[in-house]
């Protein structure tokens, strides 16, 4: 009989804890997953959708991860490993409201880790981000994960400031194991279509709002700046397909259960650059029709351009990107045509 390790996936429903939930399910029974979700920025429909895609139940509780439930989830399961995604991640919301930010990202990884050590629970997956690279000059890329780590928004500062928790409890700790996971930019869904990103109000992020101009729900993508130093002197970005991301995941998962290496951080990105426009028009081909654009002002603190060096994943993960751009627009205009309200059909 296989040995079914149980994975507690904290911020299980969102957009990208859903496609890792998926992958998890699909790896043969090798993995039960518990969900814990407070559905901050999430739908609880996502996981009957889980279901329809994998056959498969996902274990779940409704807790918001900084509260004392939480403890829980560690009394009433034998937990193996932590990936843990619970946070929030929109980068101008965190400069208006930044102690929502350090209230919820921080105070929930705290509350987490205080009780896999008290439980005795050593693997640990934290959800990174590009962001913790800072400022980035052209001439630096791509970016490698020893290149130096600064922040520019209070987003930023928790992912870094939970990274540099995470390096302490190390040190302290020899039995702590540990992978940090730096994400580019994922954008893409599901190929069935039944999971995805939905966003909520205006979309921050350059893709769902490029889906809600195909749904009609926006007139036009605003492109911020096109006098940049770039191919077309838009933005340039490092997009990732989220399936892509999750399997990322599942190979960090599976070096952590297999190995001692107290804490190792690895860039999930495809290696490769994309403009603004670039993915317009990859875009458009998926959707058979143009996109309406307008260029508007630059967005402060926005980077010319930013795209990672993935070899380290490669050569220890054994984990590259299979997806192309193209397809993450096919996935993404899959998704979005399929649930023109997200997951209120
Ligand atoms: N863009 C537009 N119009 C929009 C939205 C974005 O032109 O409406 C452009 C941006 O200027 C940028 C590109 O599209 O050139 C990508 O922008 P996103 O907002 O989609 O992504 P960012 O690279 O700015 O941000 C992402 C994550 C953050 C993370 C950051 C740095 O969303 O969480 O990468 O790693 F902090």
């Amino acid at each position: 009989m296989r040995d079914t390790k149980s994975i507690l996936l904290a911020g299980g429903a969102g957009y990208i804890g859903s496609h890792i939930c998926v992958e998890l399910l699909n790896r043969d029974n090798k993995y039960k997953v518990i969900v814990v979700d407070n559905f901050s920025n999430s739908n609880p429909k996502v996981l009957d959708r889980i279901k329809d895609i994998t056959g498969k139940d996902v274990k779940f509780y409704e807790i918001d991860t900084r509260s004392n439930e939480l403890e829980k989830v560690f009394k009433e399961n034998k937990i193996d490993a932590v990936i843990d995604l619970a946070a929030y991640k929109a980068v101008g919301d965190s400069v208006k409201n930044p102690l929502k930010y350090y209230n919820n990202n921080l105070i929930s990884q705290m509350n987490m880790l205080l009780l896999m050590k008290k439980y005795s629970v050593n693997n640990f997956v934290f959800s990174s981000s590009a962001t913790v690279y800072g400022e980035v000059k052209a001439d630096e890329l791509p970016i490698n994960e020893n290149h130096p780590t600064s922040t520019t928004n209070p987003y930023g500062s928790t992912k870094l400031m939970g990274e540099q928790i995470l390096q302490d409890c190390s040190i302290s700790d020899p039995d702590f194991n540990c992978i940090v996971l730096r994400y580019f930019n994922p954008i893409g869904a599901h190929e069935s279509g039944k999971i995805g990103e939905e966003a909520i109000g205006i979309p921050a992020n350059v893709m769902p709002y490029i889906t809600k101009v195909a749904i009609g729900e926006l007139p036009y993508l605003n492109i911020f700046g096109n006098d940049y130093d770039t191919i077309d002197g838009t933005g340039v970005r490092d997009y990732i397909h989220v399936v892509d991301l999750a399997k990322g995941h599942v190979k960090a998962l599976e070096r952590l259960l297999n190995n001692r290496i107290g804490i190792e951080y690895f860039n999930l990105g495809a290696g490769k650059g994309f403009s603004v426009l670039e993915l317009i028009h990859a875009f458009s081909r998926a959707y058979g029709k143009q996109i309406e654009y307008k260029i508007v002002d630059r967005r402060p603190g926005d980077a010319a351009i930013i795209y990672a060096d993935p070899s380290k994943a490669k050569d220890i993960l054994n984990w590259q990107v299979e997806y192309s751009l193209d397809d993450m627009c096919r996935d993404s205009w899959n998704w979005q045509s399929k649930n023109p309200n997200g997951y209120n059909i």
